[in-house]
């Protein structure tokens, strides 16, 4: 969709006006008093009219506002402008009186919610038309600028969003990696370990949940150095199970093909690294993917088994469906092997049990470092992306302690999403600071909101790239 910024109005485009109910005596719709004369109007959300013939255009949509006053009512406005006009095929908004920071959030947010996966519909007649939107007034060629930042953002989520989205039959690790690798004309370095490889390192757990698959296993590492060498990298670790079956430990077939989201934190990370490249971030940052697919099979992993990690510890495998954690394990080991990172954050669609902890309206947030976890929840506030602080405690980790190994890959009957951190946990290193996201409830929207439609949410793309923003801002 191509989004411009002008500051005259085009008679033949469809217009859109805001109806502001209270925002410093800001309103567009001020500028066209016979619609006030010929409609009673409140202001009030949701409230939608269109009027034909009117002050010398041939179409007008008049869009009740509220009070707009927090980013995401500009956001969400942006979203519901998308909503209303999506079969008109150009259109223009008054944002007459608005500043260019508002514009741009409701440009942001018209792009947002715009979004649609359509590629595996043969018949497109019901798709929306509109590909044309002029934001008209005149603080609008000011808002270009903070416009074409947040776009870059945008355009990672776009990029999680549709990997969520692709069947599991199309998006296998190996085209994971492809994708991976199509960043590299972003001037990220990306370096892919193959099966032979992997096994070289001895990440012996990544690779035991993908030998049920006949799809390979993966791990791809993207390089972003926007910031003087020396300069310690933000290290973005993604669980990319791109199935998860279960394994031998069979997942219930009622809702199984929901786990194509499985792969819900590795898209995160892919998105903020394009994201961060596209708006040439002054920081250095890696992402590292674990990429498998999780299936049973004869030569599938069995419940018992013991393997032993890349970080030398063993693990007994208690349930095949516990299968992030051990994918993340030896991720986390390889990157503070091969890196000095600032910190180290995975994400992760990790435990049912964070579902039911949190429900779809915050990720919980688990780590050894309060302040890295605060700057997280901070960056996620700022960017409206929900998280939630989770307790890491002794208890928890002892739950994981095994006969015969080191540790096992489940915990007890409650507290699921805590065990699970507890296992990450015991990968870092004494004095590394890293934090864990478990986004199991936020991969996927079930309802549709303004600017997230149904399907893959691109959760995590945008706190990610806010905390390295706001690290860029405190060290300038
Ligand atoms: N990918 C799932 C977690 C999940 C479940 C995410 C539902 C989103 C919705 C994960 O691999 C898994 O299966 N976890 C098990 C762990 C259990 C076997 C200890 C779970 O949560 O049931
Ligand atoms: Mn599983
Ligand atoms: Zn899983």
């Amino acid at each position: 969709m191509k989004i411009l910024f002008c500051d005259s109005y085009n008679h033949t485009d469809t217009l859109v006006v805001l109806n502001i109910k209270e925002k410093k005596n800001i309103n567009p719709l001020k500028s066209f008093p016979n619609i006030l004369k010929n409609l009673n109007l409140t202001g009030s959300h949701n409230e939608k009219s269109t009027l034909v013939n009117i002050d010398g255009f041939s179409k007008i949509h008049i869009l009740g506002a509220g009070k707009l006053q927090k980013k995401q009512s500009l956001r969400n406005i942006g979203g519901k402008i998308y909503d209303i006009s999506k079969n008109d095929k150009s259109i223009q908004v008054s944002v007459a009186g608005l500043s260019k920071q508002d514009i741009a959030q409701i440009a942001y947010g018209l792009i947002l919610g715009s979004y649609s996966f359509t590629k595996y519909k043969t018949v497109k007649n019901e798709s929306a038309k509109l590909d044309k939107v002029s934001f008209v007034g005149e603080n609008s060629s000011e808002a270009k600028k903070c416009f074409d930042n947040l776009n870059c953002i945008a355009q990672g989520v776009f990029l999680a969003r549709d990997l969520v989205n692709e069947p599991a039959n199309v998006l296998t690790p190996e085209k994971f990696v492809e994708t991976a690798k199509g960043l590299s004309k972003l001037g990220v370095k990306v370096k892919i370990l193959n099966e032979d490889e992997l096994k070289k390192l001895g990440m012996n757990a990544l690779l035991a949940v993908g030998q049920g698959s006949a799809n390979k296993s993966y791990v791809a590492i993207m390089e972003y150095m926007g910031a003087k060498e020396s300069e310690n990298p933000f290290v973005f670790v993604g669980k990319g199970v791109t199935f998860d079956a279960g394994g031998i430990s069979l997942k219930p077939s009622g809702g199984m093909e929901d786990m194509k989201f499985d792969m819900g934190g590795a898209s995160a990370v892919i998105g903020a690294m394009k994201a961060i490249s596209l708006r040439k971030a002054k920081a250095n940052v890696i992402g590292v993917l674990g990429l498998v697919e999780n299936m049973p099979d004869g030569l599938a992993q069995r419940p018992g088994d013991v393997v032993a990690s890349m970080s030398g510890q063993t693990i007994e495998v208690i349930n095949t469906d516990a299968e992030g954690r051990m994918v993340l394990a030896d991720c986390l080991t390889y990157v503070q092997k091969k890196y000095k990172p600032r910190s180290i954050i995975d994400l992760a669609t990790l435990t049912g049990a964070m579902m039911v902890a949190l429900g779809q309206e915050y990720a919980g947030v688990f780590g050894n470092n309060d302040e890295l976890k605060q700057n997280i929840i901070k960056a996620g506030d700022s960017e409206v992306e929900g998280l939630w602080p989770m307790p890491m405690s002794k208890a928890y980790n002892k739950e994981i302690n095994s006969n015969i190994a080191d540790m096992k890959n489940t915990g007890s009957k409650w507290g699921g999403a805590c065990t699970a951190a507890a296992f990450l946990g015991r990968f870092i290193n004494d004095g590394t600071s890293w934090a864990h996201l478990d986004i199991a409830g936020m991969a996927w929207e079930y309802k549709g909101k303004p600017t997230t439609p149904k399907g893959g949410v691109g959760f995590g793309v945008r706190t990610l790239d806010r905390l390295v923003w706001d690290w860029e801002r405190s060290v300038k």
